[in-house]
């Protein structure tokens, strides 16, 4: 839902959906030529109208705008296109009218304004509308009602996420008495398992093979082992090899088309340099990193496609994931530009919206949270790229996955649960490897734990995910037991 990332990250952030916005603009000056003359024509007619907007009671209007949210979000909205044209026409309208009748009227204007923006297939278009259209005073009460509905849905999102059906529920601490106070969140679980159970099961947010395996040998896509499958595009750039047709129809609708696919195959262009960065470097963030993006894009583009929506964007998603500070580097320096000039050209707004700020943060999260994945088949050894701190406990990893639930198990040198890549691809289990009771934090070790002992497996730790190991097991035997608080 985009709308709330124009109130999170500012006005850049909004044109990030360019690809969305031209889907839905198309559509609406084939449907409706006469909506932009109108609200050109409400335009002239408010600036004829304008007055100094009375000072309101600063309390009055926070509270008829809570009040207004509480409304809309009780209410049902039309479903079907027509309707919700109907429905989106007459709101404007009587906007209109209101607030042509001055400023009595700017509450209701903006209440009209706002329940338009319910039903509107792509609510940041109209919000840049809105901003051209109707008096500053009406545009800022439906700016205001947008923030508060975001900062109440953001308040809810523990309540509504992870699914029930994952029986895993996310809780949160506050950490205040430390010197960096983050708010530590961790899964607990909502049944009682036995080991070997299966706790939940998830499909990756973005995953890459490791580099060196894009050979033919494992699909791009879910990382399957190819077993002589050979699906592969003529036009793409990249020239991934899939498992199956459906993989490749999912890469190339999802990101392989955005982002390997151009005309333009010299070897100059932006598509070539990131295969270039990605083979020979052999390093795997950048490609999840870009998969993700155009991912985002495609999740926008479905949404004015389809009028589906997810209740929470993939960005909502990673949002409260913990992640590792990032120093900019001249190699980082070169990964921005280059995505920026990749993007620049396929969505608008997508430039300004690959900051250095986002990239290191979404690299941060990435390798804070990405798990290893590996097959029973795969024994040779594939080792691991300091670069890439993934978690992983297997020696035998061909790629990294991220996930949007698994993330927020903490690590354990003695947990209570493992990841397990039942099908031999990228959707991961967690499984439980002891008796876990509802009301249980889920653990999982970061790390191979073998016969290591505990002052190796901090020095991993501290290196690949700066933190000090703590665990009941480091600490047993380090003899700080009884020591800490
Ligand atoms: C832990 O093991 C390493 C070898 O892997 C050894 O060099 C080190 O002294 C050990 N540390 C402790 C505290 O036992």
């Amino acid at each position: 839902m985009e709308l709330r990332k124009s109130v999170v990250f500012g006005i850049c952030a909004v044109a990030v959906f360019g690809i969305g916005y031209a889907v839905y603009w198309d559509y609406l000056r084939q449907t409706d030529p006469e909506f932009r003359r109108k609200l050109k024509k409400s335009r002239k007619k408010a600036a004829k109208q304008k007055k100094a907007a009375v000072e309101e009671s600063k309390s009055k209007t926070a509270d008829f705008i809570r009040g207004a949210v509480e409304e809309v979000t009780k209410e049902s909205f039309p479903t079907d296109v027509t309707a919700k044209e109907k429905f989106f026409m007459e709101q404007v309208a009587k906007g209109e009218t209101l607030f042509a009748g001055g400023e009595s009227g700017y509450h209701d204007a903006a209440l009209c304004f706002y329940k338009a923006l319910k039903v509107y297939p792509n609510p940041v278009e109209l919000i840049m509308i809105y901003q051209k259209t109707i008096p500053e005073p009406v545009f800022n009460l439906v700016y205001e009602m947008m923030s508060v509905e975001v900062k109440k849905k953001q308040a809810e999102y523990f309540g509504n996420f992870p699914p029930k059906e994952m029986n895993v529920r996310i809780e949160e601490f506050s950490q205040s008495s430390t010197s960096d106070d983050y708010i530590r969140r961790v899964l607990i679980s909502t049944k009682d398992f036995a080991p070997g159970d299966v706790i939940f099961t998830e499909q990756a947010l973005a995953s890459a093979l490791d580099p060196s395996l894009e050979n033919g040998e494992f699909c791009s896509h879910c990382l399957k082992e190819l077993n002589g499958a050979d699906f592969s595009d003529d036009s793409d750039l990249f020239g991934a090899v899939y498992c199956s047709k459906s993989c490749q129809e999912k890469a190339m609708a999802e990101y392989e088309t955005l982002l390997f696919t151009t005309r333009d195959d010299d070897s100059y262009s932006n598509e070539a340099k990131l295969k270039e960065l990605v083979k020979s470097g052999r390093v795997k963030y950048p490609l999840m990193i870009a998969r993700f993006l155009a991912k985002m894009v495609h999740e926008e583009t479905q949404k004015v496609a389809t009028g589906v929506e997810e209740e929470y964007s993939t960005w909502d998603h990673i949002e409260r994931l913990r992640f590792l500070a990032v120093q900019p580097s001249d190699k980082e320096s070169k990964e921005i530009t280059l995505l920026r000039e990749l993007f620049k050209t396929k969505v608008p707004g997508m430039e300004e919206f690959i900051s250095e700020e986002r990239y290191l943060m979404l690299k941060g999260k990435l390798m804070y949270n990405a798990y290893g994945i590996y097959t029973e088949h795969n024994m040779g050894a594939i080792k691991e790229n300091l670069e890439e701190t993934m978690r992983s406990s297997q020696p035998t990893v061909i790629g990294a996955g991220f996930y949007r639930v698994a993330s927020y198990i903490a690590h354990s040198c003695n947990p209570n649960t493992e990841t397990r890549f039942p099908d031999n691809n990228n959707v991961l289990s967690i499984v439980a490897t002891k008796p876990i009771k509802v009301g249980d934090e889920l653990k999982i070790s970061y790390i191979r734990v073998g016969d290591r002992n505990y002052s190796n497996r901090r020095s991993e730790l501290e290196t690949k995910w700066r933190f000090k190991c703590t665990c009941i097991k480091c600490m047993e035997e380090a003899g700080e037991v009884g020591r800490s608080a």
